[in-house]
């Protein structure tokens, strides 16, 4: 029998993907450690309290090098194989993705590659697309850019808003990011 992949999950704030991939341990991987890079986001206090091992380090005052550094240091600290962005709001450095290639997964709440950056929601509505979604990707130097692992697509209603679409779509991302989770750390 295998063991499972060991997968840190990196957050900045409600952390419900987190929640779900946590949920959903198991043969496949384990989370080794939830790591923050804003020490007071909700999705850390949840963690704490789900006994998680947590790290939490902002950048402010160190600078991005260092605070890159210490990350990196108590991922393979935690023995992390995997690294999964789960609302980590903070660009990763070139250097940093070179460290992990092939090994760092996010989740974007877009059917990639449209609607790369921020306001994914707004703009599919202002575009009158019919049809939204999120991806689960690999993580490239380039924005949201590298290898799709997986999507599912949610319906655009009429008089949609924002809000509105995006709680439809997150439901569709906790569904989606543990399934391709399990399949990306096992192929
Ligand atoms: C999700 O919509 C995710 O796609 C995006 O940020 C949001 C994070 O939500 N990258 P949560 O912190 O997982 O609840």
């Amino acid at each position: 029998m295998t063991t499972p992949a060991k997968v840190a999950v990196l957050i900045s704030g409600r952390g419900s993907n987190m929640q779900t991939l946590a949920a959903h341990q198991g043969d496949a991987y384990e989370i080794v450690v939830v790591a923050s890079d804003k020490p007071t986001a909700p999705g850390l206090s949840w963690a704490i309290a789900n006994g998680l091992p947590t790290f939490a380090l902002s950048p402010k005052g160190v600078g991005k090098p260092a605070y890159e550094a210490s990350l990196d240091a108590a991922l393979r600290e935690a023995g992390a194989e995997w690294i999964a962005l789960a609302g980590y709001m903070r660009l990763l450095s070139d250097d940093f993705v070179a460290k992990w290639r092939g090994r760092i997964v996010n989740i974007h709440p877009s059917l990639l590659p449209k609607y790369k950056g921020l306001e994914t929601h707004a703009r599919a509505i202002a575009a009158g697309d019919a049809v939204a979604g999120c991806s689960v990707h690999l993580v490239t130097e380039e924005l949201d850019g590298g290898e799709v692992l997986g999507q599912a697509e949610v319906p655009v209603l009429p008089d949609d808003t924002p809000e509105a679409l995006a709680a439809r779509v997150l439901e569709a991302e906790h569904a989606l990011y543990p399934r391709v989770l399990r399949e990306v750390v096992t192929r």
